[in-house]
């Protein structure tokens, strides 16, 4: 089936698409429990990166995802690995293994990995929020990164997709993926405009078919506009970007209570197949700081699973601002393909701008 007007071979041409082979230069962002083997392989088969979320599920349960989307696909594909997070790292570890195409990793430093998949031909993109961890993933290895803007769901930085684009562009070499607030094709030519390579989306994939999104959630999304999140350090230690819930403005306006987020604790660690002992160990070894945003990420998760149970009262989602621009539930090969065509629209508006 043609995927715009251009036909079958259509394909667009920027230093991501050559560096991890694919046809067009968009991907879904990694999201645990949420860009599953399905959405992966139907990302990849319409011509983009599929790239899974692999959280914190156990190791066991990610390599048998792996399976599955090599079932499903004989494309590309990545693996995103919050680092700082139980099992990431394992994670990371069995994906080298599995000789992954990609790996994606947030949240630490990812230069063992650069080295170990190089060896595979494999390549390796860091999410980043700042010109200074940018920086540091190009000098520690990575062959992309990812810029994450102050519109984006999750881990949202403190400057804004537009000016981080043009920024990293003027200190980096290596190709930027621009991830944040980005849901259309006129959202795919800005951000190439503006010096990226290719554009990841969250807010967007997570609000299509294939995502294990509870239905409530995604029609609710539907009725948010741009103004409808709320990123706050109280929702798992750094700023973090959710979707309006009454449960999140309940939680903004309150405090933590750790003896609650301890106890939840211990039933996170059984989930993760992960001991508790060993969970605790880690976590006080890197300070205090980082073992109250533990807690407060604990207590988080017991309103993200109520998510995924479709209550939208007590259940917490991350969502980006640009859950405002979403308008229906399409799949995820539509979602590629619709962007293609609206980028060409733009661009061939551009054109008449420019031609006076
Ligand atoms: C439901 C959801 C779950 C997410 N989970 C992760 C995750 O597990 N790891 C990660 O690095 N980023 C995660 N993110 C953040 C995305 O990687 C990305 O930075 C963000 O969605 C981009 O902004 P956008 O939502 O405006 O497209 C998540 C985002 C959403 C919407």
């Amino acid at each position: 089936m043609p995927v715009t007007s251009r036909g079958p071979d259509f394909s667009l041409n920027t230093d991501f698409t050559r560096l991890v082979g694919v046809r067009f230069p968009i991907m879904n962002a990694g999201m645990g429990w949420v860009s599953l083997p399905k959405m992966v392989a139907a990302v990849s088969n319409a011509g983009g990166l599929g790239m899974l979320g692999a959280g914190v599920q156990p190791p066991s349960v990610v390599a048998e995802q792996i399976r599955e989307i090599r079932a499903l696909t004989d494309k590309p594909f990545g693996i995103n690995c919050p680092l700082a997070l139980p099992n990431a790292v394992e994670n990371a570890r069995l994906a080298l293994l599995e000789e992954v195409p990609v790996i994606n990793y947030s949240m630490g430093r990812g230069d063992w990995i650069a080295e170990a998949a190089a060896r595979y031909g494999g390549k390796t993109i860091a999410s980043v929020n700042s010109v200074k961890l940018a920086q540091s993933a190009e000098q520690r290895g990575a062959d992309a990164v990812i810029a994450t803007g102050f519109e984006a769901a999750g881990h949202a930085g403190e400057i804004g997709t537009f000016v981080l684009l043009q920024r990293l562009r003027e200190v980096l070499t290596i190709p930027i993926v621009a991830a944040g607030g980005v849901a259309s094709g006129a959202g795919l030519v800005g951000a190439l405009a503006l010096g990226a390579s290719a554009v990841s989306l969250g807010t967007r994939f997570a609000v299509s078919a294939e995502s294990t999104w509870h239905d409530n959630f995604k029609q609710t999304a539907l009725g948010k506009d741009v103004h409808d999140t709320l990123v706050s350090e109280k929702f798992g230690g750094s700023p973090n970007r959710l979707m309006r819930t009454p449960q999140a403005e309940k939680i903004l306006a309150s405090q933590l209570n750790p003896i609650s987020a301890f106890l939840y604790s211990f039933k996170i660690a059984r989930q993760m197949d992960v001991s508790y002992l060993k969970l605790a160990a880690d976590t006080l070894r890197q300070g205090p700081k980082r073992a109250f945003d533990m807690l407060s990420m604990a207590s988080m998760q017991r309103y993200n699973r109520l998510s995924f149970e479709g209550d939208v009262t007590k259940g917490t989602i991350h969502a980006g601002q640009s859950v405002g621009l979403l308008h229906d539930v399409p799949d995820s090969a539509d979602i590629i393909r619709r962007i293609l065509s609206e980028a060409e629209e733009t661009m061939a508006r551009l054109n008449r701008t420019f031609a006076g």
